[in-house]
C-alpha cells in the first residue's frame, strides 16, 4: 500500500486552529485529565479511525496508539495490508483521563492509571474530532469501540451488536462553539466500520477470533471499494 500518489494529502496531524484547542482544553481543565495529543496520519485519506483516549504511553510520547493497545492496532492493519501512513488514526477524547488510587501499604502515595472517558469528557472534544472528520472526509470511519462507536451514532449502537458491519448513517456534531447544545446529526452521510478496539483482546482473549473475522469483512470492503492505491483524493 506504500506506493501511492503522496503528491495530493499530508502524512501528520490535522492543522486545527489554536482557538479550537484552547476552547477545548478550558472546557476540560477542572477535569481529571492530562496532556494533549492531536490525531496523527493521512489527510485528505479515504480511511480514519476513531479511538476512545490516549493513555500515558501516548501523552508521554505525543503518539496515538503507541503503548500495548497500538501493538494489537498495527496487527490489525497488517491483517488489512495497509501501513499508518495510509490512515488517518485518532480519539474522542485527545487527553489521557486518568484516576488516582493511594496504593496499598503507603496511603499517602498515589498510583495513577487510565479510565474509560465520560460523556462529558467526550462532548467536550466533539468539536476537535468533527474538525479532523472535515478535514479528512474518510470513505470509511472505523471506530474502534464503544466510545468512538457511540460518539458518531449514539448511545444506542453497542459494539457487541454492530461490530464487523457497515452502516451507512448521518453521524452526530456539535456547534463547534457551544458543544453543551449537544449533538445534531450531519447533513452528509458517513460509512461507519464498528471495530472492537485493540485493548479488549488484551482483556479477552475469546475476541482474537471474532476480531479477526471482522477484518477480514473490512478488508473485502477496503478492497472493493477504496482505490487505495494510486490518488487517495480519487472516487
Ligand atoms: N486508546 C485509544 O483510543 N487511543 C490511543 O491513542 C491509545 C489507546
Amino acid at each position: 500500500m506504500s506506493n501511492q500518489n503522496q503528491t495530493s494529502s499530508h502524512i501528520g496531524p490535522v492543522p486545527l486552529p489554536p482557538e479550537l484547542v484552547h476552547a477545548c482544553l478550558e472546557r476540560v481543565k477542572d477535569l481529571r485529565l492530562e496532556g494533549f495529543l492531536t490525531g496523527f496520519g493521512r489527510w485528505p485519506g479515504k480511511l480514519m479511525m476513531v479511538g476512545e483516549a490516549p493513555g500515558a504511553t501516548e501523552i508521554q510520547n505525543g503518539r496515538p496508539f503507541s503503548g500495548q493497545a497500538g501493538k494489537v492496532l498495527d496487527g490489525y492493519l497488517e491483517a488489512l495490508e495497509i501501513t499508518r501512513d495510509d490512515l488517518y488514526i485518532t480519539s474522542a477524547v485527545r487527553s489521557r483521563p486518568y484516576k488516582d488510587k493511594p496504593v496499598k501499604g503507603s496511603p499517602d502515595r498515589l498510583s495513577r492509571s487510565n479510565r474509560t472517558p465520560t460523556r462529558a469528557e467526550v462532548l467536550a472534544f466533539a468539536p476537535i474530532l468533527d474538525r479532523e472528520i472535515a478535514v479528512v472526509q474518510p470513505q470509511i470511519l472505523i471506530t474502534l469501540g464503544n466510545i468512538g462507536l457511540q460518539r458518531l451514532l449514539g448511545e444506542e449502537y453497542t459494539i457487541t451488536a454492530w461490530h464487523g458491519q457497515l452502516i451507512r448513517r448521518r453521524i452526530q456534531q456539535v456547534h463547534s462553539e457551544h458543544p453543551e447544545q449537544g449533538y445534531h446529526l450531519s447533513d452528509q452521510e458517513y460509512c461507519i466500520f464498528p471495530m472492537y478496539h485493540p485493548a479488549a483482546v488484551l482483556y479477552n482473549r475469546s475476541l482474537t477470533d471474532i476480531i479477526a473475522d471482522d477484518l477480514r469483512q473490512l478488508r473485502e470492503q477496503i478492497n472493493e471499494n477504496l482505490q487505495m492505491r494510486g490518488n487517495q483524493q480519487g472516487p
